[in-house]
C-alpha cells in the first residue's frame, strides 16, 4: 500500500534466525508458579489436575504446529523440539518463542474449566519462554537428560518438603532438614518417616511427561466397494519413561528418528552445554524497548468470529483491555499503542525488567496479553463463543532516543490511518455491490484526498466523523488518578490509573502535554528531526507526507 517517512525505524529491527543445522528448542516456564499455585490452591507437592492441564496444552501445541515433533515437561515447565529441517517463521527465534508462549497461555486459559470445573481462574496465567539452539542431536540429548534429572531431583525434594510440612514442621525447618540431603538420604527419609516408597509414586510426578508424534492410520472414506481408504496421520501421544534419552526409547520411535535422527548412548552430562542452555541475550542498555505483538492469522480469526468490517469496536476494545492489563501488571511499560490486531508496548529507557532479557520480556508480555484476551472475551462478546484460542507473535526492538521512539509510534499511527482509510473505502465499495477485485481495482493508486472524496461523494461519509478509535488507534498510558477510576497502581506513593485514549501521537503537543510518560522531553537541538506539526493526521487535515505507491 503506502509508505510513510517514518518507515526508517524498521532498520532498528535485528535478525535472530536460528541457523541450520541447529535444532530449535523452546523452553517454557510459568511466571511465578509459586504465587499462581498458592492462589489457586494447587495440591502439594503435585497437583494431578494442574499437570494434566499443562500436558493438554502441550498436546495442543503439537497439534497446532506440525513442526513440533517432541516435547517434555514436568512441574511448571515444558520444552518443545522442532524437526531439524523446520522453516517455521523463517526460524526467527523471537517469533517462535512468543508464538508458543502465546498459544500455550491462551490454551491454558481456555481449558482451565475443563480441568478445574469448580475453581475460578483468579488471574491470567502467563509464561516465560526462550529459544535454545542445539548444535547437534547430542546437545539436545544432553538438554533432555538435564531436564529429566531436574524433574527427578525437584520432585524428590518437594515430596520430602511437603511431607515434613504435613508432619508439623515449618517451611524453614523443612528447608533446614533437607539442606544437605543426597538422593539416597531423601528416599530413606520418605520411607522411614512416612512409609512412602518413592518408586511407587505416580510416574508422571517422578519422570515427567513426554509427548511425541506417532503415526496412526485413519479411515478417511470408503471406496465404491465399501472398502475403507486409510491414510497415515501424525497424532501426539503422551508417554512416561524413566529415561527419555535412552537409545532404546528414542530409536524405536519412527517420527523421532525420521525428524531428528538416531540417538547414540551418551556418557555424562557436559556442564559447558548446560551453560549454553542458560544463556540469554540482553537488550541494549539505556534504550527504549518496544515490544510489538501481532495477532497470528487474525484475518481468519476475525472471519470465524464474524467481526464487523472493517472495524469491530468490541474486538478493538478487547485488545485495549488486554493492553491495560499489561500496563497494570508491568510498571516498566509506560505507554502502549494499538491498532487492528497489533499492539506496541514501550518500556522506559532505564528499565531493568527481567534484567532486559529479550525473550523473557517478549514472552511475559505476549503471554499475559493472550490469556487476558481469552479471559475477557465474554465481557466484550457476550453472545459469541470463542471458537479457538488466539495467538500473538512478538518481537523486541531497541530505540536509542526519544525522537526515534516517537517516530516509531508515528509510523504505527500513520499506518493505522492509511489502512483504515483504505479499508473503509474498500468495504463501502463491497457493501455497495462491487466484488472485492473490483473494489481493489477502484482504489489502486488513489491518494488520501481521493479517498476522502470517494467516501463523501459516493457514500455521504465524512471520514473525520468516523469513530476516533478507528482513525487514530488507541493509546494506553498512566495518568494521575481521578475519582472515576479504572484499575489503579501505586507508583512512588502517587496513585495512578491506566487510561485508554485515541489521541494524535504524531504531534509533539501530545508528548509535551504528557511529558511524564517518557520521563524526558526532547531537547531543542534534536527537535528538527521530529515530525513537524503540519504532518498531522488530525481532523480535516489531508496528510501530505504519505507517499502512496
Ligand atoms: P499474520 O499477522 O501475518 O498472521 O496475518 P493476519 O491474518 O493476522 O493479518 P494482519 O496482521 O496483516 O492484519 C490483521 C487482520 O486482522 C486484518 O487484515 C483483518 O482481517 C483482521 N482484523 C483486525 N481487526 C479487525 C476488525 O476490527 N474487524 C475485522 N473484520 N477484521 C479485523
Ligand atoms: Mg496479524
Amino acid at each position: 500500500m503506502a509508505n510513510s517517512k517514518y518507515e526508517y525505524v524498521k532498520s532498528f529491527e535485528l535478525e535472530d534466525e536460528v541457523m541450520l543445522p541447529n535444532l530449535i528448542l523452546v523452553r517454557l516456564t510459568y511466571r511465578n508458579f509459586e504465587r499462581f499455585s498458592e492462589i489457586h490452591e494447587f495440591e502439594k507437592p503435585n497437583d494431578g489436575k494442574a499437570l494434566n492441564l499443562m500436558n493438554s496444552c502441550a498436546i495442543a501445541v503439537l497439534e497446532e504446529y506440525p513442526d513440533v515433533v517432541f516435547s517434555y515437561g514436568f512441574h511448571d515447565e515444558y520444552s518443545f523440539v522442532f524437526k531439524k529441517t523446520s522453516k517455521f517463521y523463517q526460524r526467527r527465534a523471537s517469533k517462535i518463542l512468543s508464538l508458543i508462549a502465546s498459544f500455550f497461555s491462551s490454551t491454558y486459559a481456555t481449558k482451565w474449566k475443563e480441568f478445574f470445573p469448580h475453581k475460578e481462574l483468579k488471574y491470567p496465567p502467563s509464561f516465560h519462554s526462550r529459544v535454545i539452539s542445539c548444535a547437534s542431536l547430542e546437545v539436545l540429548q544432553v538438554y533432555l537428560g538435564w531436564r529429566q534429572n531436574a524433574c527427578h531431583d525437584d520432585n524428590l525434594y518437594r515430596t520430602c518438603f511437603w511431607m515434613l510440612i504435613r508432619s508439623g514442621k515449618t517451611k524453614e525447618e523443612a528447608k533446614e532438614a533437607l539442606k544437605d540431603g543426597q538422593k539416597q538420604g531423601r528416599n530413606e527419609l520418605l520411607f522411614q518417616m512416612f512409609g512412602i516408597n518413592y518408586k511407587k509414586l505416580p510416574e508422571m510426578f517422578r519422570q515427567g511427561s513426554c509427548i511425541l508424534k506417532i503415526e496412526v492410520e485413519d479411515v478417511v472414506k470408503c471406496d465404491e466397494n465399501g472398502m475403507p481408504i486409510k491414510r497415515l496421520r501424525r497424532k501426539p501421544d503422551i508417554f512416561h519413561t524413566q529415561k527419555i534419552v535412552a537409545k532404546k526409547f528414542w530409536n524405536e520411535k519412527f517420527v523421532l528418528v525420521k525428524e531428528l535422527g538416531t540417538l547414540e548412548e551418551i556418557g555424562k552430562i557436559i556442564p559447558e552445554y548446560i551453560r549454553s542452555f542458560l544463556f540469554e541475550n540482553k537488550l541494549l542498555p539505556s534504550t527504549y524497548i518496544i515490544i510489538r505483538i501481532d495477532g497470528c492469522h487474525f484475518h481468519r480469526f476475525s472471519d470465524i468470529h464474524e467481526f464487523e468490517k472493517p472495524n469491530d469496536s468490541r474486538a478493538l476494545n478487547l485488545m485495549n483491555a488486554c493492553a491495560v492489563a499489561v500496563l497494570n501488571e508491568f510498571q516498566d511499560v509506560v505507554f502502549a499503542y494499538g491498532v487492528s490486531d497489533e499492539y506496541s508496548f514501550v518500556l522506559k529507557k532505564t528499565s531493568q525488567f527481567n534484567q532486559r532479557h529479550s525473550s523473557q520480556i517478549v514472552s511475559a508480555i505476549v503471554s499475559l496479553f493472550s490469556s487476558v484476551y481469552v479471559m475477557k472475551w465474554n465481557k466484550f462478546f457476550p453472545q459469541k463463543t470463542l471458537k479457538y484460542p488466539p495467538s500473538f507473535d512478538g518481537r523486541a526492538v531497541c530505540y536509542p532516543s526519544t525522537e526515534i521512539l516517537q517516530d516509531y509510534l508515528a509510523w504505527r499511527q500513520v499506518d493505522c490511518h492509511i489502512n483504515n482509510q483504505y479499508n473503509t473505502c474498500f468495504w463501502m465499495l463491497v457493501k455497495s455491490g462491487k466484488t472485492k477485485a473490483e473494489a481493489q481495482k477502484c482504489l489502486k493508486g488513489t491518494q488520501t484526498r481521493e479517498k476522502y472524496e470517494l467516501l463523501s461523494q459516493h457514500f455521504c461519509i465524512d471520514y473525520n466523523s468516523l469513530p476516533v478509535m478507528f482513525r487514530h488507534g488507541s493509546s494506553v498510558y498512566r495518568v494521575k488518578k481521578s475519582t472515576s477510576a479504572i484499575p489503579e497502581n501505586d507508583n512512588n506513593g502517587e496513585l495512578q490509573e491506566v487510561i485508554v485514549d485515541h489521541c494524535n501521537i504524531i504531534e509533539q503537543s501530545f508528548w509535551k502535554a504528557h511529558s511524564s510518560i517518557l520521563g524526558e522531553t526532547p531537547d531543542d537541538s534534536d527537535s528538527q528531526i521530529i515530525a513537524s506539526t503540519d504532518a498531522s493526521i488530525s481532523e480535516g487535515h489531508t496528510s501530505n507526507y504519505f507517499c502512496e505507491q
